[in-house]
């Protein structure tokens, strides 16, 4: 008996388009059919691109004080030509956004709603490594189930090898990424020489500035070794991601107002703080900081301040550097919002000095708070 070969991924496409037509409704089938290939379409080339990225031969000789070494003529003659026929083919779904220093305002994108969503197939297992891989990252924890699920569709798995540039200082962002594994080196551009400032081990991810605030890529990353990232096209981080944290912006720009130690950034500055704000709930008596600094000598604990709604702790140590100064434990069920330090130090460039600015005023209460004066004085 003959039997019919169906095609790999047919089925995934069809049963995509599908889905999406049921969800969206939308009134012509065949424009709107155009419309999600053309975006499926687009994904791929995307990630021909970033393979074709990794079938590079290595950059050799990268090292933490030479300068950057951009890609070559060819390479970027190539890219240019591949952009090129991405545009003419797919017209305003896929239009190339202009570097600006603006953030992006989603709520100007009328489009944003009709796109339809980019499905990149995966195996059961690839899906569960990529479950793993974004299960703490933290700009995806305000998505809701079906918005994270449709995020994880539009994925796709970048497999790297070790000197590879996964992002150039200075280009158009295209992806956000996800690291699954691989050890990642964090090069920034200081007076002419490319300096190493942190790496990436393993886990976390990178890419989300430029294609949050359309920006140039403000740092080099380079595989050290062989690696998994996970991409995420420009247009979908928009629709969900980008999107999303403005709604964030909207619920916590004003709570933010009323933080005295924030009210030395610039209210840019403050907006950029939401973005990277997460909320953590805590049950009565959980220990929220634990002291690292040797306070009485027989280890009991007395307690120096309660903080209720718009006040903040913890902030000390990372504006000295020094242990933590004091525990801080939840009383009754209480929810905090936190900021991840070393993203707040690559948005807004070394914490100290930005809480410096007017530390000198809050002396008094981080005292009452914290104890010794001494740990101000640097
Ligand atoms: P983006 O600017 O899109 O591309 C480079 C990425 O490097 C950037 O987003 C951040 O995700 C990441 N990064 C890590 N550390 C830094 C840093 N110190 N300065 C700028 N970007 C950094």
């Amino acid at each position: 008996m003959s039997t019919i070969e169906i095609p790999a991924g047919l089925r995934e496409l069809l049963q995509g388009y599908t889905v999406e037509v049921l969800r969206r409704r939308p009134p012509n089938l065949v424009e709107f059919a155009v419309q999600h290939f053309t975006q499926i379409l687009e994904s791929q080339r995307n990630q021909q691109r970033a393979k074709k990225r990794s079938n590079r031969p290595a950059r050799k000789g990268v090292t933490f004080e030479t300068k950057s070494d951009k890609p070559n003529k060819d390479d970027e003659e190539e890219e240019e030509e591949e952009e090129d026929a991405v545009k003419s083919t797919t017209g305003k779904y896929n239009r190339r956004v202009s570097v600006c220093a603006e953030a992006y305002n989603p709520d100007d994108d009328e489009d944003d709603d009709t796109e339809p969503r980019v499905v990149n197939p995966k195996t059961d297992e690839q899906r569960r490594r990529l479950q793993d891989a974004c299960k703490d990252i933290l700009l995806f924890k305000t998505l809701d189930q079906e918005q994270f699920s449709e995020v994880l569709d539009a994925m796709f798995e970048v497999l790297v090898k070790p000197q590879e540039h996964i992002i150039d200082q200075g280009d158009d962002g295209d992806n956000f990424y996800v690291i699954e594994k691989g050890v990642y080196d964090i090069l920034v551009q200081k007076n002419g020489a490319s300096i190493c400032v942190g790496k990436y081990d393993n886990k976390g991810s990178f890419g989300e500035l430029a294609l949050m605030y359309n920006t140039p890529r403000a740092a080099t990353i380079i595989a050290t070794q062989e690696g998994a990232l996970w991409g995420l096209d420009r247009a979908t981080f928009h629709r969900l991601i980008v999107k999303n944290n403005a709604k964030k912006r909207k619920m916590y720009e004003a709570f933010i107002e009323c933080v005295p130690l924030l009210k030395s950034l610039e209210l840019s500055e403050r907006m950029k703080i939401v973005d990277i704000l997460g909320a953590r709930a805590y049950k009565d008596g959980d220990r929220i900081i634990t002291q690292t600094k040797a306070g009485q000598q027989d280890n009991t604990e007395v307690e120096v301040a309660r903080c209720s709604r718009g006040q903040y702790f913890g902030e000390l140590a990372l504006v000295t550097n020094k242990p933590r100064a004091a525990s801080v434990y939840a009383v009754g069920d209480t929810k905090c919002l936190v900021i991840d330090i070393q993203a707040f130090e690559r948005l807004l460039g070394p914490c100290m000095d930005i809480m410096k600015r007017n530390i000198s005023q809050y002396e008094d209460q981080l005292v009452a708070l914290f104890g010794s004066s001494d740990d101000l004085k640097h």
